[in-house]
C-alpha cells in the first residue's frame, strides 16, 4: 500500500503517531549527547587526543558539537558492529579463510600476539582482503539515497529531475556477475590480492563507504577498529555457526549450512541463500585455549 508523502506533514504538523514518537526519539538521542558533552567536560578534554576531545577543543558552538557527536555515533556504530557480523558470519564458514588469517598474524606479528601499531596492521594482507571481500558480500550500508538538487542527466543518459531520490545499492552491485564476475557469489579475499599484496578496487566499483568528495570520513578509524577487534577475537576463540538442529525457529523455519555450487554457504532464518537483507543467525565463540568456551553470541 502506498502511503502520501504528505501524511507524515499532517502528522507532524498535529504532533501525533510516528512523529510524535520521531520527536521523542530525537530529544532522547540530543540528551544523550549533551550528556556525552558534560561527562567529558567534567573529567577534562585539554590534555586527550581522542576524537571527542579534539572536536571539543575546536567546535564552540553546543548544537553543532551536539550534531557531530550524534552523526558519529550514528555513522560509526552500527556500521562497524554489522561489518564485524558479516566478517564472522563468513569466516564462521571458511575455516580455511580463519586459518590463513591466523597464519599470517602469527607471521607478521609475532608470537607477541599484539600488534606494535597502525603499520603492523597494515601488513595484514590477507585479513584486510578477507574484510573487504566479507563487507562486498554484506555491506554494513546496504543502501543508501541522494534527493537530486537540480535537473540532471546521469552518465548512462538517465534524466534525474530536481528532487529526484536516486539510490545506489551496494548490496546488489557487491553481486552481480557483470561487476565481479561468474564467481561474485563465493567468498574469496584472494579476488583483493595482487602477489600477496592487498589493493583496492575502485570506490564507484566498491561504493562501501561511498565514494567520491563525500566519502566516509571514519573509513580509516573503522577499518583499523575492526581489524583489530577480528584479530583479537580470532587470536583468543574459533567461531562456529549453531548446527541446523539449533536453529529451528519456532515458526518451524530452518536454518542452516547448505552446498550451493560445490561450495558450502549459509542458509539463514527464512531460507534465503548467502544471506537475506535482514539475515539473522547464531553463533559460538569456543576459546583456543579451553577459558571462555561456549560464549554464544546471536545477532540480527
Ligand atoms: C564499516 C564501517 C563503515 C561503513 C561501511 C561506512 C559507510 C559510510 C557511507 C556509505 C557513508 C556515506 C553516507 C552518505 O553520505 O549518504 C558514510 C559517511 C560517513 N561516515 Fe562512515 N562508515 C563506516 C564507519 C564509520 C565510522 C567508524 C565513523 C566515525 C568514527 C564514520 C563516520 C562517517 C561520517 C562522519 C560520514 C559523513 C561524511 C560526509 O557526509 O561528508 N563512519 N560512511
Amino acid at each position: 500500500m502506498n502511503v502520501s508523502p504528505s501524511v507524515w506533514k499532517i502528522k507532524r504538523a498535529l504532533n501525533i503517531g510516528s512523529e510524535k514518537e520521531l520527536r521523542r526519539s530525537i530529544k532522547n538521542i540530543n540528551l544523550l549527547a549533551k550528556e556525552v558533552i558534560r561527562q567529558r567536560r567534567e573529567i577534562g578534554f585539554s590534555d586527550k587526543k581522542d576524537l571527542l576531545s579534539r572536536f571539543m577543543l575546536k567546535v564552540f558552538d553546543e548544537n553543532l558539537l551536539r550534531d557531530i557527536i550524534v552523526s558519529f555515533i550514528l555513522a560509526g556504530r552500527d556500521t562497524v558492529a554489522a561489518a564485524l557480523t558479516g566478517f564472522f558470519f563468513l569466516v564462521g564458514n571458511h575455516p580455511i579463510v580463519e586459518a590463513a588469517i591466523l597464519d599470517e598474524a602469527v607471521r607478521v606479528i609475532g608470537p607477541t600476539r599484539k600488534p606494535t601499531g597502525f603499520e603492523q596492521l597494515r601488513e595484514l594482507h590477507y585479513l584486510q582482503a578477507a574484510l573487504y571481500e566479507s563487507m562486498r558480500l554484506f555491506p554494513p550500508v546496504q543502501l543508501d539515497s541522494k534527493f537530486c538538487q537540480d535537473d540532471d542527466v546521469l552518465p548512462d543518459g538517465s534524466i534525474i529531475k530536481k528532487g529526484t531520490r536516486v539510490t545506489y545499492h551496494p548490496y546488489a552491485m557487491g553481486r552481480m556477475e557483470e561487476i565481479w564476475g561468474p564467481d561474485c557469489l563465493e567468498y574469496k579475499p584472494e579476488r583483493w590480492l595482487k602477489d600477496g599484496v592487498f589493493f583496492q578496487e575502485n570506490s564507484f566499483k566498491y561504493p562501501i563507504f561511498q565514494g567520491g568528495c563525500r566519502i566516509c570520513l571514519g573509513k580509516e578509524i573503522a577499518l583499523i577498529e575492526i581489524t583489530s577487534i577480528i584479530l583479537s577475537v580470532l587470536q583468543k576463540f574459533r567461531v562456529e555457526l549453531q548446527s541446523e538442529e539449533d536453529l529451528v525457529e519456532s515458526d518451524g523455519q530452518q536454518s542452516g549450512r547448505q552446498i550451493v555450487n560445490g561450495q558450502m554457504v549459509s542458509r539463514p532464518f527464512g531460507g534465503v541463500p548467502n544471506g537475506g537483507m535482514h539475515s539473522r543467525w547464531s553463533g559460538k565463540l569456543r576459546g583456543r585455549s579451553g577459558i571462555a568456551d561456549g560464549v554464544t553470541s546471536q545477532t540480527e
